[in-house]
């Protein structure tokens, strides 16, 4: 199977799964416990259906859409990830430069490989930075000024990780940051050879971020688990989410709201957005899949903040549902990573090729030429 042979987000995982070492292929490809709201998050699209409209002249499509203050070509950007240069060692060198190829938006991670700096310097397309609240105050305020300094339109705090998600998977292959070559694991990762080249040629691996601060992740082997029940504050509260938004002083979310409730303190505290999201079923297992949890939080604060929907998008008719709901935009990790895994920025350029065009033809049959045209009236709940 090569890059011409992916069509879709399963080929891009099934590359993907040839290409890493299963240390890392399933760090990417798992989730807690079960898995049961990582899959929920995917077949909750299914329970609901598109009615379309016809004979409405779609010969132009236009797709863009406002978040946080910003346009952005496509209703769908790419979350922040952890880790990216694991993954294939472009990293988020080959992400940053796909997202501003296709006018989106992309997150960097906390944990991120390459520094913000860097990739302000690569692109002029929509930033975002995720916020991991640590322990050390000093590191927190460290990346807020990196952020701020480095032009970074929004700030994401994810509220969802105050402590390790369950992830067995990782448990079993004792998958950690930066990789562990144990006995056990040397084979996975003597299987994959070309990735152990780029991994020992193509530069350091590196956490620009924290490295300063923190040993763990880069000089010290950690699990994810573990780096978010002993590095992050488990303390914080609503208290330092609002002096976060306030110190930051510009677009500010909250990643990983799933309550009506907190939605509505998030737009209290001066929230612009909040991104709808369970961390990708990695954290809480069994808990509530973010499209089936929309609507609720759209129809009590849509009308204040910007919603975004984050989780289980693997089909250009999975973001109309979520528009069609109240959702500004879509978002995803996976849905790009296997790609990246696959075969680094051209892989991840083919993918957002593909959900661009998805949607403008799922646009066409839908009988809608702009976003702001879908409506609950073109969607039934089985
Ligand atoms: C994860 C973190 C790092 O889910 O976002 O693994």
């Amino acid at each position: 199977m090569r890059l011409d042979d992916c069509h879709n987000f399963q080929d891009f995982r099934t590359l993907a799964k040839k290409r890493l070492p299963s240390p890392i292929f399933n760090y990417i490809d798992g989730a807690a416990d079960d898995e049961v709201t990582h899959r929920r998050n995917t077949s909750a699209y299914d329970d609901v259906d598109l009615v379309p409209n016809v004979l409405a002249g779609v010969e132009n499509i236009d797709l863009s859409t406002t978040i946080f203050g910003k346009k952005i070509d496509m209703p769908l950007y790419l979350s922040p990830v952890a880790l990216q240069r694991l993954f294939h060692y472009q990293g988020e060198r080959a992400v940053s430069k796909a997202a501003q190829k296709y006018g989106t938006m992309f997150g960097v991670s906390s944990l991120g490989t390459v520094s913000l700096e860097e990739i302000s310097a690569t692109i002029d397309t929509p930033k975002m930075f995720q916020f991991y609240f640590h322990k050390d105050r000093g590191l927190n305020d460290n990346m807020l000024e990196r952020a701020k300094a480095a032009n970074f339109d929004v700030l994401a705090l994810t509220v969802d990780t105050i402590t390790g998600g369950n992830r067995e998977r990782d448990l079993r292959t004792g998958f950690t940051s930066p990789p562990k070559f144990t006995p056990s694991s040397l084979l996975s990762y003597a299987m994959k050879p070309q990735w152990g080249i780029n991994y020992l040629t193509k530069g350091k691996f590196e956490l620009p971020m924290l490295q300063d601060y923190v040993d763990s992740g880069t000089s010290a082997t950690v699990s994810v688990g573990e780096y978010f029940s002993t590095m992050l504050d488990q303390s914080m509260n609503w208290n330092d989410a609002e002096q976060l938004c306030s110190k930051w002083n510009g677009h500010f979310a909250l990643k990983g709201i799933m309550s009506v409730e907190d939605a509505k303190r998030a737009v209290d505290i001066g929230c612009t957005g909040i991104i709808v999201s369970n961390h990708g079923g990695r954290q809480l297992d069994g808990s509530r899949s973010n499209f089936d949890q929309l609507a609720e939080i759209v129809d009590a604060v849509g009308d204040k903040v910007d919603v975004i929907c984050e989780g289980g998008i693997q089909r250009g008719t999975h973001v109309l549902k979520a528009l069609s709901l109240g959702a500004k935009a879509c978002a995803g990790g996976r849905l790009y990573l296997y790609a990246l895994a696959a075969a680094g920025q051209d892989g991840v350029e083919r993918a957002l090729g593909q959900y661009r065009a998805e949607l403008e033809r799922d646009m066409k049959l839908m009988g809608c030429t702009s976003v702001d045209q879908l409506s609950r009236e073109n969607l039934r709940f089985r």
